[in-house]
């Protein structure tokens, strides 16, 4: 160790030995119930799995072991809805900001499946493929960006192709989106791609020209034998003798309480939360993108593309996004704006000197510019995504502390992440930020090691794993 690093890893341990205590292992929370697995019984996340959720167990573990009653709940980063359906069956008035049109699509039609008429779904279901194949031209098709063309045989394309004007005729505007979310949900299994993360993998079988190791990802279903698998799958599921295990709502109103509505919000949080009221919440429960360069926008590329989206839209979308990818560009400059723009300029200072106040958060920006100078991580951005991965969480921080009520909760999933070798303690940074807005740290739970990641096998890769943390923050 030089004697620079020996400096280097000291602001960290410092930050680690004031927060020492706080560090609590959760055996109760394994990675099941904080992943999307725990969800396989839930009706849409059954039908789309959403995998950057967590689960539904969780947030209703948090809102009944911390909450005496059922108040206001947040979720600024809200994916597929878990916390704001959660919630809502425990008779909470739910929020959620969500920036990514799937997310946002997935809640919509959860929400149409509340009062859904399944004699009209049936029969729609019924004569979807006589009148599919009666359909020999379409008005609606998917317009494709660079990174989802050619994802179908040019089969499959044409049925989706009907099957999307045939859809848009529908008139009852619920069925009409229950089928749209059907198609939806099988467009990676008919497609030639497989999600990876940063980017789609695309099979040998494709018509693009693909260099490097061929990737086979085994069978491709059929438009329509997919289709049919999931709209069975659906229309099953849904049926009266099973709706009342899976769809616990129902026996919340059998219990006597009429459900509040959800409120989905569609835009990013950074601009979204600013507009609520000091004190207006009494629980968050949430999980930000990790810091780990995943990529929703390539992810989910081929259902933004379904969904309508365009080049300039997916681009747009990727940039506005908490930064979590070496292609994000910094959003200070627009953040300074907007706060001006609302007459906040005071806030957007406040918030940026609590950012630069913090020295593990200097110390890492410091330590990840001198590795990239020495060519040792694996992209040049790495550096600059890490710094504005905290800047951004710093103003939600800010904010979420803000429309937070005096005792009210903040439960946040957060993994630490490393680079070129560095660990970066984003469990300690981010709660020393939201100490320094106003909320008490009362635990940041560490899910146990993984299996296979014993620290004695990791340690013969000279690592560690990095922990996977849940905070719970409580207003003061
Ligand atoms: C880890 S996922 C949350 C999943 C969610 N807990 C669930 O169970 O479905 C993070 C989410 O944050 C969204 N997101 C990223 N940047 C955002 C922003 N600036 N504003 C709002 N949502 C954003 C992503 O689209 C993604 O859905």
């Amino acid at each position: 160790m030089t004697n620079n690093e020996e400096i280097i890893a000291t602001e960290r341990q410092i930050l680690f030995s004031k927060l020492a205590d706080k560090l609590e292992t959760a055996y109760n929370l394994n990675r099941k119930v904080v992943s999307f697995q725990a969800n396989k019984d839930e009706p849409i996340y059954r039908w789309f799995k959403y995998k950057e959720g967590f689960s539904s167990t969780l947030v209703k573990y948090f809102l009944n072991e911390y909450s005496k009653k059922p108040g206001k709940l947040l979720d600024p980063f809200a994916g597929a809805g878990t916390t704001l359906f959660a919630g809502q069956e425990l008779g909470w008035e739910t929020f959620g900001v969500e920036i990514l049109p799937v997310g946002i699509f997935v809640m919509e039609t959860r929400e149409a499946l509340n009062d859904i008429n399944l004699e009209e779904l049936r029969s729609t279901v019924k004569n979807l493929w006589k009148n599919l194949s009666e359909i020999d031209s379409y008005d609606t098709h998917i317009n494709h960006i660079s990174i989802t063309k050619d994802a179908f045989s040019d089969e499959t394309e044409i049925l989706l192709n009907k099957f999307l004007s045939y859809c848009s005729k529908i008139s009852d505007k619920k069925t009409q989106t229950v089928l749209r979310f059907a198609a939806f949900s099988v467009l990676e299994e008919i497609s030639f791609t497989r999600k990876d993360g940063q980017y789609l993998r695309w099979d040998h079988r494709s018509k693009r020209n693909l260099s490097g190791k061929a990737f086979d990802k085994g069978k491709i279903l059929s438009f329509e034998e997919a289709l049919k698998n999931k709209l069975n799958q659906i229309v099953s599921d849904l049926s009266p003798n099973q709706i009342m295990s899976l769809f616990e709502q129902f026996s919340t109103r059998k219990n006597g309480f009429k459900p509040h509505k959800v409120n989905i919000i569609e835009g990013s949080c950074l601009s979204e939360l600013p507009k609520f009221d000091d004190d207006f919440f009494d629980f968050t429960v949430t999980s930000p993108p990790y810091c780990n360069r995943y990529d929703y926008t390539r992810t989910y590329a081929l259902e933004l593309v379904y969904l309508g989206n365009n080049t300039d839209q997916v681009r747009n979308l990727r940039q506005a996004m908490l930064s979590c990818t070496v292609e994000n560009k910094e959003k200070v400059e627009f953040l300074k704006q907007f706060y001006f723009s609302i007459g906040k300029t005071e806030t957007f200072e406040k918030v940026i000197e609590v950012y630069n106040n913090s020295d593990a958060m200097t110390e890492v920006n410091s330590v990840l510019d001198e590795l990239n100078k020495l060519e040792k991580l694996n992209n040049n951005n790495i550096a600059r995504m890490v710094k504005n991965y905290f800047l951004e969480m710093c103003f939600v921080i800010y904010e979420m502390a803000r429309i937070t009520k005096s005792g009210g909760y903040c439960v946040m999933v957060n993994d630490n992440v490393r680079y070129g070798g560095e660990e970066i303690p984003v469990d300690l940074i981010l709660s020393e930020f939201a100490e320094n807005f106003g909320f008490n740290i009362n635990k940041i739970f560490v899910l146990p090691r993984g299996k296979g990641n014993s620290s004695q096998q990791m340690g013969s890769y000279g690592r560690t794993e990095v922990r996977k943390c849940v905070y719970l923050w409580q207003k003061n």
